[in-house]
């Protein structure tokens, strides 16, 4: 497995590659290494991106304390049998402020993540589609664990016409339940216990669709209110449509149930697809 930190050499590396990439900030766990695996269905050659990036951050956000597992990272990536990490530093990335940027529409940037975290979706498509210019992948892996950057990226990609395959990686899960992320290591042992509650709850509100519940203001607000009961700090519960993330009409049938809420200082996201 190669370490490459620059663009030039990364791009000397790559040459007449069929490139399958995963972009990642790092101190990954079994749900970036399932989309590894994912990847290396989809190129002869996979790389794998760690960049923790500054764009993406609100200033009250936590860019600093970030976990950085840089030698733990790249040794499970060779396990892995990951090809290419590209690993650029900051200078790299950004050798001067990055003026120019990537918007998504604020129908689909400004609601749910991009609520709560306001620019959020710019830094994020600013930096994968630099990335895309670096790596030059023919297919990309994105989780469904971020539901709403994988259809960021999948709009972005469309409707900037790239020649590059959006493929999502199903999530990873603990056997209670919760989705893997890299800020679980924020939780304390109490809240690591009370953590599986989001996806229990999300699963109930899933059940009741598929059961027929219809009344989906009412299924949030129920959702909302039992996460509050047991000391969580909802930012959203939303039940949208799989395809464009808004608020189903009568008659679709292929939704997705998706929250944000706080544990203590810890934010953490989670999303169930259904079948209404
Ligand atoms: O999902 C992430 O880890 C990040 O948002 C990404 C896609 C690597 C962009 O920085």
């Amino acid at each position: 497995m190669r370490i490459i930190a620059t663009i030039a050499e990364l791009r000397r590396a790559l040459r007449g590659r069929t490139v399958a990439c995963v972009p990642t900030m790092g101190n990954l766990h079994e749900g970036h290494l399932g989309l590894m695996r994912v990847a290396q269905r989809h190129g002869d050659c996979t790389v794998a991106t760690i960049f923790v990036n500054r764009l993406q951050f609100a200033p009250h956000e936590d860019f600093d304390t970030y976990p950085r597992t840089f030698a733990a990272d790249c040794a499970q990536l060779e396990r892995a049998g990951v090809d290419v990490v590209f690993a650029p530093d900051e200078r790299e990335m950004y050798p001067v402020a990055q003026g120019y940027k990537v918007a998504p529409p604020p129908e689909l940037g400004d609601i749910l993540e991009g609520e709560f975290r306001r620019g959020f979706f710019n830094g994020v498509c600013t930096v994968v589609l630099k990335l895309f210019n670096v790596v030059q992948p023919q297919a990309a892996v994105f989780g469904k664990k971020d539901y709403q950057q994988l259809r960021v990226i999948q709009g972005m990609v469309a409707q900037l016409a790239l020649p590059i395959a959006i493929v999502p990686g199903e999530t990873a899960r603990t056997d209670d339940g919760l989705a893997l992320s890299s800020r679980n290591s924020y939780l304390s042992p109490a809240e690591r216990a009370q953590a599986p509650r989001l996806h229990r709850t999300l699963a109930a509100t899933a059940q009741s669709i598929a059961a027929g519940a219809r009344d989906y203001g009412r299924l949030e607000q129920d959702a909302i209110d039992a996460l509050r009961r047991s000391a969580w700090a909802p930012d959203y519960v939303a039940v949208r449509r799989q395809a464009d993330l808004q608020p189903p009409a009568p008659g679709d049938r292929d939704l997705v149930v998706l929250a944000a809420a706080r544990l203590g200082g810890t934010r953490l996201i989670d999303n169930i697809e259904v079948s209404a």
